[in-house]
């Protein structure tokens, strides 16, 4: 078949080995080699997913044809630099394949995600496609999620939001830009509460919770959505679930 999948400068993968990207990449490229010619795809957001994008760039230089949706402004100018042809939801309400990373991921494929702050856009890109593919480094992988959860709110509901959590017994905090300045606003225009619970053990109950709180826009929880998950291990190997 095709060459799998390292074609990466060499000071690159240098710089991911020191910094401990290497499975980030390993996942990102190897979910490139998923795409079919003439698909219509999603592009989710996050430094793996960005191995991604550049990948499916290089095959698009090779003469791969794709048109791809994207989830924030951060992918959308990863895809431009990596020349793939953007389209919209609009156009294209159904989508082939979406490939997305996450924050951690459990054995049933339940995820986390929105430590980018993007999740709303990618949990609608996610069920509007017919494969979404989830890539992830080995340090993602837990046997319960304890993850805190993102969770995109109005700004006129955060305090409701913050009491909605303490209520399902979490720990809110509105996520700051930084340490001075005010709170991180999302490609939506909305803020980001970071909930913590500890262990989740019922991942479906909560999700169903979060969402019944009014001003909630979309929470991090992804579950029965992720087809398949590629885990990228420190040594460059790429593991399937
Ligand atoms: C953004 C996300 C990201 O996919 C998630 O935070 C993982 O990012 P990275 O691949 O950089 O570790 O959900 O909202």
């Amino acid at each position: 078949g095709e060459d799998y999948p390292h074609e990466v400068s060499d000071n690159m993968q240098e710089r991911n080995a020191a910094s401990g990207n290497t499975g980030k990449q390993a996942a990102g490229e190897a979910a490139a080699w998923m795409v079919d010619d003439g698909s219509v795809i999603g592009l989710g957001t996050g430094s793996t997913t960005a191995y991604a994008i550049k990948a499916i760039g290089r095959r698009i230089d090779e003469g791969l044809d794709v048109l791809a949706v994207v989830t924030s402004y951060q992918s959308e100018m990863l895809a431009i630099e990596a020349g793939i042809p953007l389209t919209t939801l609009a156009e294209h309400p159904e989508l082939d394949i979406a490939i997305d990373g996450a924050d951690q991921v459990d054995a049933d494929l339940n995820v986390i995600k929105g430590g980018g702050a993007a999740h709303t856009r990618e949990k609608v890109v996610a069920f509007s496609s017919e494969q979404f593919v989830v890539v992830v480094d080995d340090s993602k992988m837990k046997e319960k999620l304890d993850h805190f959860v993102p969770i995109e709110v109005l700004p006129y509901a955060k305090d409701l939001v913050m009491r909605c959590v303490r209520e399902l017994g979490g720990e809110p905090q509105l996520r700051l830009a930084s340490r001075k300045d005010g709170p991180v606003i999302t490609d939506n225009g909305n803020f980001v509460i970071d909930a913590s619970f500890g262990v989740i053990e019922n991942v479906e109950a909560l999700a169903i919770s979060l969402s019944m709180c009014p001003g909630v826009v979309e929470h991090g929880i992804f579950t029965d959505v992720t087809d398949m998950v590629l885990i990228g291990n420190t040594d460059g190997s790429v593991t399937r679930l």
